[in-house]
């Protein structure tokens, strides 16, 4: 056994700045789990773990599991002027992380470091002082403070107000290396000369930081150079020691600038409690500067990038580009291995973590994992009732799905047409559709945009009264997980009696095959437990013969204990189980939720920038109370005007290895539905119309830069 086991160290915001450079700099000395949220990283000699931060549960599960000797929370949303755009989210972030961390650190012994910054101050004095009040004049400082006081509840804690230079390892600049960027490219650079702070070196404060865990330092501390100047003077002395052209740099003032958050100009912090607490000798910010310089010498950025890189996504990319894939990265891989691992592969707890972590994300009351969209449709038309003779109204512009769950129960699926504009029913089709026989509407929200599902729920509820019975709505959000709704997330089922969500390897997260559905109702919860599981209940409460759960052998007079291997079946079921295996990916996957969305909606800016004023092409339209998960991206294209057909512009495409698809073909024109049901071409004229000009291009998060250029220059090129 290891004598001397490293103390472990949970450094949050690890893709940072300052995250990964302590990290960099402290992995030897202690076992560190560094946590991202928005860029997935991997450093050798450490581990790394997506968590949100504003989920209290998942910080708590976070802390339970690594159990940290010592906490640096690093994690915030630092930009200044993007705090001042998007004030919650930076309240969020910034104040919601921090109190989460403190609250589920209790009962725990673990040393947090706080990392603050030194814009709390308002920079009236030369130098500020721990003892100075604080006065931040934007709103960046504000959350800080606010932050500051939430983790000052917590005993022990260090607040670390800070201002440091280093190395970045996502695709940015801090001050020192930009100003060595711009000047070893010959460019232009600006030096506030108005501007003072006593910004310190990531590796310095890396080493200081430390030996306050060791000295077990408490309180407020300013953690920076001992001496301060002007940003002027900063660019110039990096400039000066690299012997870069200090032609190209020039003196302005910070009120040239027009910043969105106000800043202070004089950000000199007085370091002499550090210096006489550690009972150390601070380094001044020119000594500093000359570290950094040195670093950059010796190659250390080039070293780091290469230690530190984004996780490998698999499959690996490919020169081929598919219209959509799944993105399968280590953290995936280490949450499938470690339940084959276990003890149950199927039928246990990740089942309902899954489920509860689907909850959280939604903001839904209850979930039932299944294993494909599919059954998800089927047993919430199961749990509505829905049985021979019943009608259920959906999309024709969907994946044949979402009518096959009508038929599986005897229903008769109803056609309503489409909206020109988003491609979802329009709820005025639907209103022309309800009968006395409507059991069921199933909206469809295609492309992961939602329907107007208020103007259904008030059409429906019409409905209901006219003809005096209950009219079940199931969203078929197959494509939404993660898009909203006037402000609700799709699947919450504010306007639905149930949501079912599809995990298939395109859709958003994946669990191979997998699905669920969502409802606020918890009857329809119970029943569709049992529609999931051949219609079983094990739960005595729920037994219609309650004498049969007890056994009746033995001798008489001994006291009636429960048969453990009773169930009882009560309706006919299936078996739709989702596996444990995948809701570990599942649960895995849907931490990234939120960065698959950012990079799809990346993507979709730059396409919709490329072909929104060409003639020939219409980009899709996104409704203004909703923000759509851009579950697909998809072009109308007029093929008169560039003279060629779909199937010839899709193969000239796939020449060029880039694969689209076309979603859908209108569902009552298949074979299978105009002879069960006799629906026809003419049915749906909106969505036949839209249909003969639809195409879906690539569309994924894992699509780099150049994919997206050579799908736009692809597709530009059709008219060629
Ligand atoms: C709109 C829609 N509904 C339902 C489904 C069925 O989901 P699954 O493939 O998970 O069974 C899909 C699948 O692509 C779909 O696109």
């Amino acid at each position: 056994m290891d004598q001397n086991p490293r103390k472990r160290m949970l450094i949050t915001g690890v893709s940072g700045l300052l995250g990964s450079n302590v990290a960099y700099c402290l992995r030897d000395k202690y076992e560190i789990l560094g946590v991202y949220h928005a860029h997935t990283i991997e450093m050798e000699g450490i581990r790394t773990i997506c968590t949100d931060l504003t989920s209290s549960d998942e910080v708590a599960s976070l802390l339970k599991d690594f159990k940290p000797d010592v906490i640096v929370h690093c994690a915030a949303q630092a930009d200044v002027d993007k705090c001042e755009e998007y004030p919650e989210a930076a309240e969020r972030i910034n104040v919601l992380g921090t109190q989460n961390i403190v609250k589920n650190l209790n009962g725990s012994a673990a040393k947090l470091l706080h990392i603050s910054t030194d814009l709390v101050y308002s920079g009236q004095k030369d130098r500020c002082s721990e003892d100075d009040p604080v006065g931040p004049l934007n709103h960046y400082g504000r959350t800080k403070c606010r932050a500051e006081q939430v983790a000052l509840e917590r005993k022990g804690v260090i607040v670390l107000r800070t201002n440091f230079f280093g190395w970045n390892i996502q695709n940015k600049y801090s001050l020192g290396e930009w100003v060595i960027h711009e000047l070893t490219h010959k460019k232009e650079v600006q030096g506030f000369t108005d501007c003072h702070f006593s910004s310190i070196y990531t590796f310095e404060l890396a080493g200081l930081l430390d030996l306050a865990i060791q000295k077990n330092l408490t309180g407020v501390y300013n953690f920076a150079s001992s001496t301060s100047m002007s940003k002027y003077d900063f660019v110039s002395t990096v400039a000066s020691r690299l012997s870069l052209d200090h032609h190209m740099i020039k003196p302005v003032s910070i009120d040239q600038f027009g910043f969105k958050a106000q800043r202070s100009k004089s950000l000199s912090l007085d370091t002499q409690k550090l210096s006489r607490d550690l009972a150390v000798d601070i380094p001044t910010i020119s000594y500093s500067i000359g570290r950094f310089v040195e670093d950059f010498q010796n190659d250390l950025p080039a070293k780091i990038r290469s230690e530190i890189k984004q996780k490998n996504i698999y499959p690996a990319l490919l020169d081929k580009i598919p219209y959509g894939r799944q993105s399968i990265d280590e953290d995936d891989i280490a949450a499938v291995v470690d339940v084959l691992k276990s003890e149950s592969i199927t039928q246990g707890p990740k089942i309902r973590e899954f489920e509860d972590a689907l909850l959280r994300v939604t903001g839904a009351s209850h979930c039932v994992a299944v294993n494909s969209g599919t059954s998800a449709l089927h047993i919430a038309c199961l749990a509505a009732g829905v049985t021979a003779g019943d009608e259920v109204i959906t999309s024709p512009n969907t994946f044949v799905a979402s009518a096959n769950c009508a038929v599986y129960c005897g229903g008769r699926p109803i056609f309503a047409d489409i909206d020109p504009r988003t491609y979802n029913v329009s709820p005025m089709e639907i209103e022309k559709k309800i009968n006395a026989r409507t059991k069921a509407i199933i909206p469809v929200h295609f492309a992961g945009q939602s329907c107007d599902m208020e103007a259904i729920q008030e059409i429906v509820r019409a409905k209901e009264k006219e003809y005096g019975h209950k009219i079940y709505v199931i969203e078929d959000a197959c494509h939404a997980i993660g898009s909203e709704y006037k402000g609700d997330k799709v699947g919450a089922c504010r306007h639905s009696d149930m949501a079912a969500m599809s995990f298939h390897p395109v859709k958003h997260i994946t669990t191979g095959e997998g699905g669920c559905v969502f409802t606020g109702d918890k009857a329809l919860e119970r029943k569709l437990r049992y529609f999931r599981s051949h219609g079983i209940s094990s739960d005595l409460a729920e037994f219609k013969n309650q004498s049969n759960a007890f056994d009746a052998s033995g001798p008489v007079g001994l006291e009636p204990i429960q048969n453990p291997w009773y169930y009882e079946q009560h309706f006919l079921g299936y078996n739709y189980r989702i596996t444990e295996i995948q809701c570990a990916l599942g649960i895995s996957q849907l931490r990234k939720l939120d960065i698959f969305c950012r990079r799809r909606r990346e993507i979709v800016d730059r396409y919709n920038q490329a072909f929104q004023s060409v003639a020939w092409l219409t980009t899709p339209y996104e409704e203004p109370f909703c923000r759509t998960n851009f579950h697909l991206y998809v072009l109308q294209f007029d093929f008169n005007r560039i003279g060629k057909n779909r199937a010839q512009a899709m193969l000239e495409l796939r020449q060029k290895k880039i694969q689209t698809q076309v979603h859908y073909i209108p569902v009552h024109t298949h074979p299978f539905y105009r002879e069960t049901f006799g629906t026809k071409a003419g049915d749906c004229p909106v969505a036949e119309r839209y249909y003969q000009q639809c195409m879906s291009i690539p569309l994924y998060p894992v699509m780099d830069d150049t994919d997206v250029e050579r799908v736009i220059d692809g597709v530009l090129a059709l008219a060629g």
